[in-house]
């Protein structure tokens, strides 16, 4: 079958590196793809965004599945647009998309459903907004409603800090129509986990637990960020503490949109917040997370292309893939500035010895392969620009191994976590 996957990051090149080992696929394509990828994928120079390229495109290269990477195109509605062209398509329809698409749809489903979250209010006047930020107590959270490339939530301390979030979404519309509604919730304390499952619209597989690590610098200081680096398993994520989350959270969600008529099938991300009650839902994501889906997939060890085929076809009933027991661990190398303001185009040098480490893989997120100046080589293209891979048979070596790779790669104002796993490694009782 020929594949195409439509993305650009880290998480597309994990998607290609591991659908590239299925005996079901005998060409791959990705668009627009990077650096990276383009050692696994045909590269199609054709952006995320462009929807009517893209089915032009998988109709006349006779291409049998279409995965979608980023949210952007699943809320935009692309899955339905190929549904109706007859084409086959991995991921949740535009409606089944507002999960992501709007926190207001999400949180008043979840409370429909008995779903545990942050207690919540929703506005869409600014002075009520105020009024209610005046007299609630702090720290609280300000949500915009819709996508906002994940700047569009402001954990506030101060009041001030509180009153500017609003200002900036409700009157300066920093992030347009996507802040024209609001969420002001309750702020959550406990520690992060992602739970990533794969329905069929009535059943649902969960994938190997992971841990993403959204602050720029160590120790969860510095500003948020896309994420800089991830691990799985995430220990703090016990069996029993899963259990809850799939019965309490997962089994809800999909039941309750089946119910409503908007059946979900496709990729759901649960970012969940261990909290001392129990697991309570801080956000959902229509797709595959990054970095997370770098420290997944080398863990996984069934077919891909096999668990996405029975979503579609609706076979996910008994079905559990294998896992390696290894741990894997994924660090971010992200441009000089990011998350700020950075420069491109620096050469990456040391990536094949990265890869020499061994039980490693370098997944490319902004890069781009050049030949200028004579000889092909790789160089920046964007903010975070390498997810270096490892495993390790437990967290400890994982981390070892994977941070042996990363001292490899060089370039200019180059910068990293140096402390991805740490908290994993407390469970474990070791103390760094
Ligand atoms: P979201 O875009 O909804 O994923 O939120 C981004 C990040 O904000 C989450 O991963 C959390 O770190 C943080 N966050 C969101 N909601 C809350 C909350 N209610 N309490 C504490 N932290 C939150
Ligand atoms: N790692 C967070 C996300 O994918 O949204």
């Amino acid at each position: 079958m020929k594949v195409l996957v439509i993305g650009s990051g880290g998480r597309e090149h994990a998607i290609c590196w591991k659908i590239a080992q299925s005996a079901r696929v005998d060409k791959l394509f990705c668009a627009p793809g990077n650096g990276g990828i383009s050692k696994v994928a045909e590269p199609v120079d054709i952006k995320a965004e462009d929807m009517s390229g893209l089915v032009r495109f998988a109709k006349s290269n006779g291409i049998g599945l279409t995965i979608v990477g980023p949210e952007a195109p699943l809320v935009n509605g692309l899955v339905d647009v190929f549904q109706k062209e007859g084409l086959r398509v991995f991921g949740p329809g535009k409606r089944a998309s507002m999960l992501e698409g709007s926190k207001v749809f999400a949180k008043e489903a979840m409370k429909r459903w008995g779903v545990p979250t942050a207690a919540f209010e929703v506005f869409d006047d600014y002075k009520k907004a105020r009024e209610y930020v005046e007299k609630k107590s702090l720290p609280l959270v300000v949500k915009a409603d819709g996508l906002a490339a994940g700047k569009g939530v402001i954990i506030c301390y101060t009041r001030d800090e509180a009153l500017k979030a609003l200002e900036d979404m409700m009157v300066n519309k920093k992030f347009g129509k996507s802040g024209e509604r609001i969420v002001i919730e309750e702020c959550l304390e406990g520690e992060e986990a992602s739970i990533i499952v794969i329905s069929d619209g009535r059943h649902v597989v969960p994938l190997a637990t992971s841990q993403d690590h959204k602050r720029a610098l160590d120790d969860d200081k510095g500003a948020n960020t896309g994420g800089m680096g991830a691990y799985s398993p995430a220990p703090v994520v016990t069996p029993e503490e899963e259990r809850r989350i799939m019965d309490e959270i997962v089994v809800p969600v999909i039941r309750g949109m089946a119910k409503e008529g908007m059946p979900y099938k496709g990729v759901l991300y649960v970012g969940i917040m261990v909290t001392a009650e129990g697991p309570k839902v801080l956000e959902f994501n229509v797709r595959f997370g990054d970095p997370e889906t770098q420290a997944i997939f080398p863990r996984l060890k069934s077919d891909l292309m096999e668990l996405i085929e029975r979503s579609i076809d609706g076979k996910l009933k008994g079905y559990a893939p294998l896992w390696d027991t290894r741990s894997c661990v994924c660090v971010v190398m992200a441009s000089g500035g990011y998350p700020g303001k950075y420069e491109k185009g620096k050469e990456i040098e040391g990536l094949d010895e990265a890869e020499g480490v061994g039980d490693t893989v370098v997944f490319h997120a902004g890069t781009r392969s050049t030949a200028e100046g004579g000889g092909e080589k790789i160089i920046t293209d964007g903010g975070r620009v390498l997810g270096v891979t490892g495993l390790g048979e437990d967290i400890e070596s994982a981390i070892k191994n994977t941070y042996k790779a990363v001292s490899k790669i060089r370039f200019e104002n180059m910068h990293f976590r140096r402390d991805i796993g740490k908290r994993a490694l407390a469970h474990s009782g070791i103390i760094t």
